[in-house]
């Protein structure tokens, strides 16, 4: 029987989802907790290669193409890394999964929902995370903490509209499954959200 978990952090670009998910990784770790920590789109070599064209490529790439790289990035990410290593009993904490596409593909760029569905039908029938933690902040705070750190790639130049309903997408689907996704107000300190992430993952480790 797997012991493994399979957690995931979602948000608009911005949220904090990598400011608390290199937190969660120090949490667990003092734990002994056996972890695994990867991305999407990423977290193998396939994976990373396909990540700098959706990221960075200067070509026009049409929104279902688009849609269809990040599930051939997740199925060999499966193969390759998340399924192994819960199967061996790790915890697997994952920069995005398939919510970011429903919310970017779908949401973002207006994939028709069922398309998406057929896809992620196609590549993880069987697959959900446990938990899967939404920062959510509002437009606003994210573009400012955006344009404080970095150029941005092809998702984070997108405008507010974008990120609108990217957002509203997430919401949408935290409402369809509020059992497996918690919203975490991205608007709080730091420590603040340290301490709830504390008690979610108490949480987990019980179940
Ligand atoms: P994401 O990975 O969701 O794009 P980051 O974790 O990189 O976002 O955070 C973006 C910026 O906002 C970083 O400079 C980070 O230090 C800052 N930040 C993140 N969460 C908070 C918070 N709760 N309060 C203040 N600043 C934050
Ligand atoms: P992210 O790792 O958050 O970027 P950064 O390192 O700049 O914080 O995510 C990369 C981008 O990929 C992000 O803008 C959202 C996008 N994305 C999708 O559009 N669909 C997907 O299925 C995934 C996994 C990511």
């Amino acid at each position: 029987m797997t012991t493994g978990r399979f957690v995931t952090f979602e948000g608009i670009d911005g949220a904090g989802k990598s400011t608390h998910l290199a937190w969660a990784e120090q949490f667990l770790k003092r734990r002994k907790i056996p972890l695994v920590v990867t991305r999407e789109p990423g977290g193998t070599r396939l994976g990373e290669q396909l990540r700098e064209l959706l990221l960075a490529s200067d070509q026009p790439i049409d929104a279902e193409t688009e849609a269809l790289m990040m599930f051939a990035a997740r199925r060999q990410h499966l193969v390759e890394v998340i399924l192994p290593a819960l199967k061996g009993g790790a915890w697997v904490l994952c920069d995005r999964f398939t919510d970011a596409s429903y919310a970017y593909q779908g949401g973002g760029r207006g994939v028709p929902t069922r398309k998406l569905q057929v896809l992620e039908a196609w590549v993880h029938p069987k697959v959900k995370p446990d938990l899967t933690f939404l920062f959510d902040v509002s437009i606003e705070m994210a573009r400012e903490r955006i344009s404080r750190i970095k150029s941005p790639d092809r998702f984070e130049s997108q405008d507010a509209a974008f990120f609108k309903r990217v957002r509203n997408a997430y919401l949408r689907r935290m409402r369809a499954e509020p059992r497996r996704i918690v919203r975490i107000d991205g608007g709080k300190s730091i420590s603040e959200i340290q301490a709830e992430l504390e008690q979610h993952f108490d949480r987990l480790w019980s179940k």
